[in-house]
Order: structure tokens, then C-alpha cells, then sequence
């Protein structure tokens, strides 16, 4: 049986934990958290990610590595590739960590982007200001998620402090996109080049979290755009694994964003939306095996669970809806789980999510 080890025990390595049962895979992690949700899906190594006698004991005992959030360090990924091969590969990583190496790789395969500049100091931003206009997006270049690491600059007056807001540290400035919604093309590339890719997601965003998801999209013309600019970079990259593209609809145009070499959580529907889930796919991939099919049952949805646990979870998950819960302790803006629904139309299915958003 192979046997993949995942650096992270969160929620994502717990669904590819429970999804690795599936295929005959073994997972195996390394997480310096107390207690994790992925121990519920095989044995945890408990370091910390940049633990380097941890991480050789975790590549001397798996066949490949993995990884399931953003922020592992790559310089401690390529120290490790001598003992067992990392997929997603160090260098596709490296180009996720950083958002202006993200923007120009988007750039350079001609996919459009918001306008965007290079911000070190506060007088780069001010230039910004005066080139791109006003209001700009202004983000770390690393280590943000979940809307965290942003400011947004109003007016030119405000450079400072917004610069001072981010810590002093490089930045990047984006005009700021006058999206109808966000979008995410999610695929799967094996190491033969074979590519899958699930129906473009539509995502909702709650204080920079996401909070629900729905596919398809039913556009044939967005939903084309998006696996093409998918399969110009997961080629690019030379890519093995799951990949999510995070995108802004602006008319009939996509504006990609921000892209997660991982599995992501506005693909946790294809859980029971797919023959093959984003998390069956990515172990099939990383374990060199032929992809699942990616094809979507019904009219899937997703609402994540963020901050508390509802009262009754079994009540919410009725017909045709699933509950997943991750073993987090609660705390505001956490995700906690999420709930699918199966919808027999998109009508069905939004009304469900309607309620649900109610309850949650
Ligand atoms: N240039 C932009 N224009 C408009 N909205 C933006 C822009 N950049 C980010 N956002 C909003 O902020 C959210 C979080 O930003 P994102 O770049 O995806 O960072 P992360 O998800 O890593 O925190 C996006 O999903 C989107 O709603
Ligand atoms: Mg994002």
C-alpha cells in the first residue's frame, strides 16, 4: 500500500485522510497541534512544519510528500526531496507563496489579472495610487489567508498608516475589481499529463471567509475560460496534484486572483457531488495513479460552519445534505465543517442553502 505523508493535519488532511480508505492509500502527517482533526484519519508525527529531523522521519517513512496548506517552508521541501519525491512540486509552491510571483506567472501565460504594482515602502504605494487610482487592494505578498494581511487604500492621504496597518512588509497593490462574484476552476494534472477538472465553482465570501459554494455554474462560455486558464498553468507548472484557481467574473471576462497549489474548500462539495472527489484526486495524482472522474451529480452546494457549531447538526442535515464536522474547538471566524447539499435543480438546491444559512 502506498503511502503518503502530509505536512498539515487541519481539516484538508483530514478529508484526504478519509478519502485515502477509498483507494487504498495510507496517510500519515506532521502537525505540531494538539489533538488535529486529520488524527481521525491516520497517525500524526506532532512538530512543528519547519522541524527538519521530524519532516526526514516523515519523508523515511512515506513514499511521496504532500502538503495541505500553503505556508510550509520550501527551502524545508527541497531539503526532503533527496529522501522521497514533495508533490505538489517546491516550485509550484514557491510560486503560490508569493503573490507578485503569482501575478506575473499569471501574466506571463496571458492570464488577466487586476492591475497591480510592487509596494516596499510607502512612497510605492503612493506611485500606485497615482498610476493604478484609487481604491487599491493592498495584501502581504506572503503568508495571507482568509482576508487576513489586507488593507484597502481609499484615499492617497491614508499611504502611511495603510502601509504601517501591514507591518512593514512587502506588499503588493491591486485595483480593486468590480466583480459580479468569484469563481474557482479546481483540477487535477497526474505526472502523464492527464488533466481533470471539476465544474467552475461560484464562491461567496463572508469578511474575507469563504462561506458558500455552488456549481455549475451552468456557463458554457466562463466555464470553458476557466479550465483553459487552468490548464495553461497546471502545464506551466509542470503539475502534479489538485490545484485551485481563484477567479473574479467581470462581464464575460475572468480575472484570476489567487491560485492554491492544494486541495481547496470550495471543492469540498465534490465530496458527494463526484464519482472522484478534489480529495480522492489529489492522492491518485500524488500516488501516480489514473484520475477519478470529475464529473457533477445534480446541483451540488456548500456551506462552510464558521465560529460555532450549530445546535443540532443532525437536523440541519437532512435529505439529500451531508454534515461534515472537522473536530476544531470553536472560535470566531474558524471553519469548523461544512454541509453539502445535492440539489435536484439549482432552484432546490438554493433554497435549501437559504435555510441553512438561516440556521447556521
Ligand atoms: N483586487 C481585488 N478586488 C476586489 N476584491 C478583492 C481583490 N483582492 C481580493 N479581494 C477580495 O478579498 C478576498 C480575499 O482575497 P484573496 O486575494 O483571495 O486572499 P486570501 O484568500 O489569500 O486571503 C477575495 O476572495 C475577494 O473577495
Ligand atoms: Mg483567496
Amino acid at each position: 500500500m502506498k503511502k503518503i505523508g502530509i505536512i498539515g493535519a487541519g481539516q484538508l488532511g483530514q478529508m484526504l485522510g478519509f478519502a485515502a480508505r477509498d483507494v487504498s492509500i495510507e496517510c500519515m502527517f506532521l502537525d505540531p497541534s494538539e489533538d488535529p482533526p486529520a488524527a481521525a484519519a491516520g497517525p500524526v508525527i506532532r512538530a512543528e512544519f519547519d522541524d527538519q529531523a521530524a519532516l526526514q522521519k516523515l519523508a523515511q517513512a512515506c513514499d511521496v510528500i504532500s502538503y495541505e496548506f500553503e505556508n510550509v517552508s520550501v527551502d524545508c521541501l527541497r531539503a526532503i526531496e533527496s529522501i522521497c519525491p514533495v508533490v505538489p512540486s517546491p516550485h509550484a509552491l514557491e510560486n503560490a507563496q508569493d503573490r507578485l510571483a503569482e501575478k506575473r506567472l499569471f501574466d506571463s501565460l496571458q492570464i488577466p489579472v487586476a492591475q497591480y504594482g510592487k509596494v516596499d515602502d510607502s512612497d510605492d504605494l503612493k506611485k500606485c495610487a497615482d498610476v493604478l487610482g484609487l481604491p487599491l487592494v493592498v495584501k502581504t505578498r506572503r503568508f495571507g489567508y482568509d482576508g487576513k494581511g489586507q488593507a484597502i487604500l481609499r484615499q492617497i492621504a491614508d499611504a502611511d498608516a495603510v502601509f504601517e496597518s501591514l507591518g512593514g512588509a512587502p506588499l503588493i497593490a491591486e485595483t480593486m475589481v468590480p466583480f459580479q462574484f468569484e469563481v474557482s476552476a479546481i483540477g487535477a494534472r497526474t505526472d502523464d499529463g492527464e488533466i481533470a477538472s471539476y465544474a467552475l465553482t461560484k464562491n461567496e465570501h463572508i469578511d474575507g471567509i469563504l462561506r458558500v459554494s455552488r456549481a455549475p455554474l451552468d456557463n458554457p462560455h466562463l466555464e470553458r475560460l476557466g479550465v483553459e486558464y487552468l490548464t495553461r498553468l497546471l502545464e506551466r507548472l509542470d503539475y502534479v496534484g489538485v490545484l485551485a484557481l481563484e477567479m473574479f467574473v467581470v462581464g464575460d471576462k475572468l480575472l484570476a486572483n489567487e491560485f492554491a497549489p492544494r486541495v481547496h474548500n470550495s471543492g469540498h462539495w465534490t465530496i458527494e457531488g463526484c464519482a472522484g472527489s478534489q480529495f480522492e484526486n489529489h492522492l491518485r495524482a500524488v500516488a501516480g495513479m489514473p484520475l477519478a472522474s470529475t464529473a457533477t451529480k445534480g446541483y451540488p452546494g456548500m456551506v462552510n460552519i464558521i465560529g460555532s457549531l450549530p445546535s443540532d447538526g443532525a437536523s440541519i442535515s437532512g435529505t439529500g445534505s451531508q454534515t461534515h464536522i472537522y473536530g476544531k474547538q470553536p472560535r470566531p471566524g474558524r471553519k469548523l465543517g461544512h454541509i453539502t447539499i445535492i440539489g435536484e435543480t439549482a432552484e432546490a438546491r438554493d433554497r435549501r442553502i437559504h435555510d441553512i444559512k438561516l440556521t447556521l
